[in-house]
């Protein structure tokens, strides 16, 4: 199938693109390229990468009709709850604004499919027991995770006014190599090998369920292949660990002590728990996750290891953001 990845030069996108380009598919890739895409990350994997916003219309009518599209897969996203906590405008701009021209674009081209995105922040947080099934109401706690919430309402919206054959991915946290460094797994690994003082956010108690990248990309092209309109799949792994713990994996694989691990002030609204229902995407996707925590783990290390200067050039584009974050006061 003649498909458009969205968001395709980020972490995640540009995971899928090299996995529905092996199995067959044309990929075209639109990315703005902002701080977090990168080209690189494609490796000669997509048919054509075009650059620009997914809120240009002009733009993409021009790709679809150009590239004779079939499906789009919308990955593109402002994705950093610190950011949106700084500034929540370009979150409303990007992941708002711009699903809903994707949408309408979609539409106006009659489509044969569009999987859109989203997250298993748009549920908000959960006490220490209990996981989110896809009926679980939306309660999203970050600028982030409301502009997230907003976009999966505009795709059922569309869905079930347009009858656009649209349908939703929720994965939980993703990691793997590629991963820009302002998230956890690669912060802590920069940061252990460059010996500076680990942040972690409160007490290190918060919950996240860990998915290795290409078992989130195998969901997500099931999605495509299989999903049914209208339907919303959550995509977990039921690998749950505090974050405390998962600093402690990663200095343990890199032969560091403890020492530089470094409590802070926690962000604000910091949800404690997620955890997802998966059962839904393994009976109609055959969803079936096969990387479990410590081997992923362990090929992420790796991988940082073997490609340190690109992390330690992303980290020089950060610096600016660390000391904003700082300077707010939550860390
Ligand atoms: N990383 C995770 O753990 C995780 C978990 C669940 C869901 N998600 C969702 O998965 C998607 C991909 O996440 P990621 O971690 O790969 O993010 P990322 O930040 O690495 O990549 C996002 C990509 O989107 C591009 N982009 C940003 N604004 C754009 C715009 N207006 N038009 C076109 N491209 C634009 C960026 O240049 C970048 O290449 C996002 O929608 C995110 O919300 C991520």
């Amino acid at each position: 199938m003649r498909i458009l990845v969205t968001g395709g030069a980020g972490f995640i996108g540009s995971a899928f693109v090299r996995l529905a380009a092996g199995a067959g598919h044309e990929v075209t890739v639109l990315d703005k390229l902002t701080y977090a895409g990168d080209p690189a990350r494609l490796g000669g994997a997509a048919h054509r990468l075009y650059r620009g916003s997914i809120a240009n219309r002009e733009l993409v009518e021009a790709v679809l009709e150009k590239e004779r599209i079939a499906a789009v897969v919308n990955f593109a996203a402002e994705s950093h709850v610190d950011r949106s906590i700084l500034d929540a405008a370009p979150f409303v701009e990007t992941n708002v604004r711009g699903t809903q021209v994707l949408l309408e674009a979609a539409r106006a081209h009659g489509l044969q499919k569009f999987v859109h995105v989203s997250t298993d922040e748009v549920y908000g947080e959960l006490g220490p027991t209990g996981a989110f099934t896809e009926e679980s109401p939306l309660r999203p706690n970050s600028p982030y995770a409301a502009s997230k919430a907003a976009a999966d309402l505009l795709v059922l919206a569309y869905h079930r006014t347009y009858g656009l054959p649209a349908c939703l991915v929720r994965p939980c946290n993703n990691y793997g190599p590629w991963q820009y460094p302002e998230k956890l797994i690669p912060v802590v690994i920069y940061k252990a090998l460059a010996g500076q003082p680990i942040p972690v956010y409160g007490t290190g108690q918060n919950v996240r369920e860990w998915l290795y990248v290409e078992d989130c990309c195998a969901g997500v092209l099931a999605a495509l292949e299989k999903g049914r309109p209208g339907n919303i799949y959550n995509l977990g792994s039921g690998e749950e660990r505090p974050n405390l713990e998962v600093v402690r994996a990663i200095l343990n694989l890199l032969g560091r002590g403890e020492e530089l691990v470094t409590f802070v002030k926690d962000r604000p609204g910091h949800d404690f728990r997620y955890r997802l229902d998966s059962s839904w995407a393994a009976a109609e996707l055959g969803f079936a996750p096969r990387v479990r925590f410590e081997e992923g783990l362990s090929r992420t290390v790796e991988w940082y290891l073997a490609h340190r200067e690109w992390l330690f050039a992303k980290v020089r584009q950060l610096e600016d953001l660390w000391r904003r974050v700082y300077q707010m006061g939550w860390s």
